[in-house]
């Protein structure tokens, strides 16, 4: 890896707005940012700060309203809902919260939709196969949601947010729902998918010890963006 690297992620002096109840909310403020390849960054800060908006605008869920986005040099802060749709699906894998998998999907299925979504050519058995072993749960490949612990849903969305081979992957409060040893053993896996797959990361989250396994930290509080050291 080499410093000469074009940036995964840059921002221009990005600011969001949103209107809430005849007040303006100033969600991001004049954000420069640069993440870079395989880097695992953290953002931290308190409730109402702009973590997810941030987030959001780094994987194209959300526009700005100043400034400019670029992915892999490509300006996506302009694009439309069609382009940036097609982009999420090639290039940026999604972890949630609340995993957001699909209760009447089986495992198998979880981590396939990605691919029919973006109408793959083909069903890449061989993959699935691999990223279901790389988070351990190769026997549940039949299993549904509902039959896993916390845990085991994050790691099937895990996999699910690598099966098409992303650049980026973005996690808002990945561990927030696991107790403090799943959270660690999710973090644990994150951190070995970003060296394995050179895939950036970026993370939000309320907790000092899982910020600490980032290499790249930022705080953002009041919409405005500051790295720490
Ligand atoms: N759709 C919206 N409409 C109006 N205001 C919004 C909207 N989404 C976010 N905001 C406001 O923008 C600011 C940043 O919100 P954001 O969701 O990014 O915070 P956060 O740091 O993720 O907070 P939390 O830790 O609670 O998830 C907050 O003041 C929030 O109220
Ligand atoms: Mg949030």
């Amino acid at each position: 890896m080499t410093n000469d690297q074009p940036p995964v992620i840059k921002f221009n002096n990005v600011s969001k707005f949103y209107a809430a109840g005849g007040t303006r909310v100033t969600a991001l403020s004049n954000v420069n940012l640069e993440l870079k390849v395989g880097d695992f960054v953290t953002v931290m800060g308190p409730s109402g700060g702009g973590k997810t908006t941030l987030l959001n605008c780094i994987g194209g869920l959300d526009a700005p309203d100043e400034g400019e986005i670029f992915l892999n040099n490509r300006l996506i802060s302009r694009m439309d809902d069609r382009e940036l749709t097609e982009l999420r699906r090639k290039e940026i894998g999604f972890v949630f919260q609340f995993f957001n998998l699909m209760p009447t999907l089986t495992l198998w299925e979880n981590i396939e939709l990605p691919l029919l979504l973006s109408h793959s050519a083909k069903t890449e058995d061989r993959r699935i196969h691999t990223l279901l072993d790389y988070v351990g749960l190769s026997d549940r490949a039949h299993s549904f949601p509902a039959e896993l612990s916390g845990g085991e849903m994050q790691r099937v969305a895990i996999a699910r947010a690598l099966v098409h081979q992303p650049t980026l992957i973005l996690a808002d409060e990945p561990t927030g729902n696991l107790d403090s040893e799943n959270g660690a053993k999710i973090l644990e896996l994150l951190r070995n998918v970003s060296t394995e797959f050179q895939t950036t990361l970026a993370v939000v989250t309320h907790n000092p010890q899982i910020a600490s396994y980032g290499n790249v930290h930022f705080e953002i509080r009041d919409g405005k963006l500051t790295r720490k050291e």
